[in-house]
């Protein structure tokens, strides 16, 4: 992710740039910086840690005055969150200055081209290469800063949101966009730029998003120039008046943050594995596991802790690790497993899950592990949270702040991230061959795309969920994996919307259940192809010869259940363990729906808070 805001007019630039980092802290909170030009020289600050720290540093490193600037916030993927590698960064001249949000792939092998042509790096990041890609441009070709971004651009490989300034020329910003996301907003005699429109709400009301491929010269007072970054032709501004206050421009225009946050799945479950999945290499690449590998080699037993959605998340794991890395698994709920004097030794693994970090069951838990010997590993959402630090390793979620109290995005993202190590131990141990092993790095990879295709059923699903609002009670049902799929459907729908629902394994429907089935009784079945299809399909004619009601999650292009069922909603075929990926998509979608049809506050259930901070 990352965040990036700009500014170019009368006023000072620093408290519009500090405001707008603060409100774009969501996209990533690993470091933050800022440069500012005193009409002299420029003048940076940075550092490793929140906006706020920034802001403490600035007070005490610079006079903070100017009317131009840029600053960022960053979420780290070409080196670690430090000092160092937080933006903005400097070319070797010092004269330029950027600042970046996105992915240079190509950039190891510009830099040894530069690093051969006498530059020198101080920093990890590919935005270091770029900006002395940019400088060395603009010396060689004895072009204008905008003209050098622009043949520089078209030698990159990856994803771009750029701002960038030349201290010989203070009166413009060079802005360019490819993937990443940029707004200029157009005040009078000034102009802000951002990656969303929240940081310059306030002070003006009309944008300009830039597409894919353009770049922009934003002048003093003279306005703004966009060219198409490939064949340089000029293109006309669009300006657009922006319609939302504040509040919805955080929600990203969604009536809720739960429909939103569901929304984000496909690129929060890329933003997981980016960096750390590479299916064409083969390679998964997390350094909590790399730094601890003999710990999880040499353990007998993984134990996990964890709560609500996160316990959730750890009995699809507990699926995912048995079967490809054939490591036993226990999972606990934390809040009993602190209290029942469990066993405990030095030679376990334990991974605690959880979105924020701070639910006190779990950390009380992590404590008691720890003082038993267990090396205690965290799976969490947010960086630099209680759990992230109490914890010996761990590996972050990246799927970004989650508001709406009924987790969605943490779910699949805790999945992303349990497969990936599960699918790295399989692969250091030799529990998988080399081709599964392939295919599933390669089917991990279009999940993303996969739970797009997964959400386009939302019409659909609203009027599945116009059928069943008024339900009293309701059974969720799945098999295997999506077991635990079930159990979160049900949560979900209880949490949001107050209705009863139970989630079982399809086969213990037999064994006392099944007395609640009449006419009444939706039952929830995840009936994919793959995964005991067919036993599933017998327990779906057990329902049925009772008169329950049938709405069955299937595979595209499923028949059988189909033809028995009363409503069918149908995901992407996959692998059987990434099943849970999708199948939770419109089991959230109809919590959702369900809830938003009986009127309820969908974000901010009764009696609950999206951080447990009490036992
Ligand atoms: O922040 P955590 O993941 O540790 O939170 C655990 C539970 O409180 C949480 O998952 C809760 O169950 C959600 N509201 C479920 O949607």
């Amino acid at each position: 992710m990352c965040g990036i805001v700009g500014y170019i007019g009368e006023r000072e630039a620093y408290p519009v740039i500090l405001e707008g980092l603060k409100r774009l802290e969501y996209r990533g909170y690993d470091s933050a910086g800022i440069a500012l030009y005193d009409g002299q020289d420029i003048k940076l600050s940075k550092t490793k840690g929140k906006v706020a720290d920034l802001e403490k540093r600035v007070s005490s490193e610079i006079d903070a005055s100017g009317t131009v600037g840029i600053g960022h916030t960053r979420w780290a993927t070409h080196g670690v969150p430090n000092d160092v590698n937080s933006h903005p960064h400097y070319s070797n001249s010092g004269n330029l200055v950027i600042i970046h949000n996105g992915i240079i792939e190509n950039y190891e092998s510009l830099k040894q081209e530069l690093i051969k042509r006498g530059y020198t790096f101080t920093s990890d990041t590919d935005t270091e290469v770029l900006i002395n890609l940019i400088e060395d441009v603009k010396k060689n070709e004895n072009v204008k800063l905008g003209k050098a971004v622009q043949i520089a651009l078209n030698q990159v490989v990856g994803a771009y949101a750029i701002a960038v300034f030349d201290k010989n020329k203070p009166n413009e910003i060079v802005v360019a966009k490819l993937g990443s996301p940029l707004a200029i907003g157009i005040g009078d005699d000034e102009f802000f730029i951002a990656s969303d429109a929240t940081p310059f709400l306030e002070y003006t009301k009309k944008a300009i998003y830039l597409e894919d491929e353009e770049m922009a010269i934003v002048r003093r007072k003279k306005g703004v120039k966009i060219r198409k970054i490939k064949n340089d032709s000029l293109v006309a501004p669009y300006v657009q008046e922006l319609q939302m206050n504040l509040e919805q421009i955080v929600k990203g225009g969604y009536e809720h943050f739960m429909l939103k946050e569901i929304h984000e799945q496909p690129n929060a479950i890329k933003d997981t594995y980016r960096g750390r999945l590479r299916a064409k290499e083969g390679i998964i690449k997390m350094s909590g596991i790399d730094d601890n590998i003999e710990k999880f080699l040499n353990t007998n037993r993984i134990i996990v802790i964890a709560c609500g959605t996160s316990w959730h998340a750890g009995l699809v794991a507990e699926y995912i690790f048995e079967d490809l890395a054939r490591i036993p698994v226990e999972v606990e709920y934390a809040s009993e497993f602190r209290y029942r004097n469990p066993i405990i030794t030095e030679n376990d693994v334990v991974i605690a899950i959880s979105q924020s970090g701070e639910t006190a069951d779990t950390l009380a838990a992590i404590k008691l592990a720890k003082s038993k010997g267990a090396f205690v590993f965290g799976v969490c959402n947010v960086v630099g949270s209680s759990i992230a630090r109490e914890t010996h390793a761990g590996a972050y979620t990246h799927a970004g702040p989650e508001i709406g109290v009924a987790s969605t995005k943490a779910f699949t993202t805790q999945i992303t991230v349990l497969t990936l190590i599960a699918l790295k131990l399989a692969k250091e141990k030799g529990s998988i061959s080399n081709s599964n092993f392939h295919l599933h790095l390669q089917e991990l990879e279009l999940i993303p795309g996969k739970v797009e295709q997964a959400l386009k059923s939302d019409a659909h699903i609203k009027q599945v969920a116009e059928t069943y609002k008024d339900a009293k009670n309701c059974l969720y049902l799945g098999r295997g994996f999506n077991f635990p799929v079930a159990l979160e459907g049900a949560l979900k729908l209880k949490e949001i919307s107050y209705i009863h629902a139970e989630g079982y394994p399809a086969a213990e429907m037999k064994h006392g259940p099944i007395a609640l089935i009449d006419e009444q009784m939706p039952v929830f079945v995840i009936a994919t192809k793959k995964g005991h299809y067919e036993k599933v399909v017998s327990n779906i004619q057990e329902i049925k010869s009772r008169k329950g009601k049938i709405i069955g999650i299937v595979t595209e292009g499923d028949v059988d259940v189909k033809n028995l069922a009363d409503h069918t909603i149908e995901v992407p075929e996959t692998l059987e363990v990434l099943t849970p990926l999708l199948t939770t998509i419109p089991l959230q979608l109809l919590s959702y729906h369900i809830a938003v049809l009986l009127n309820k506050n969908v974000d901010q259930p009764r009696n609950l808070a999206k951080s447990v901070t009490v036992e």
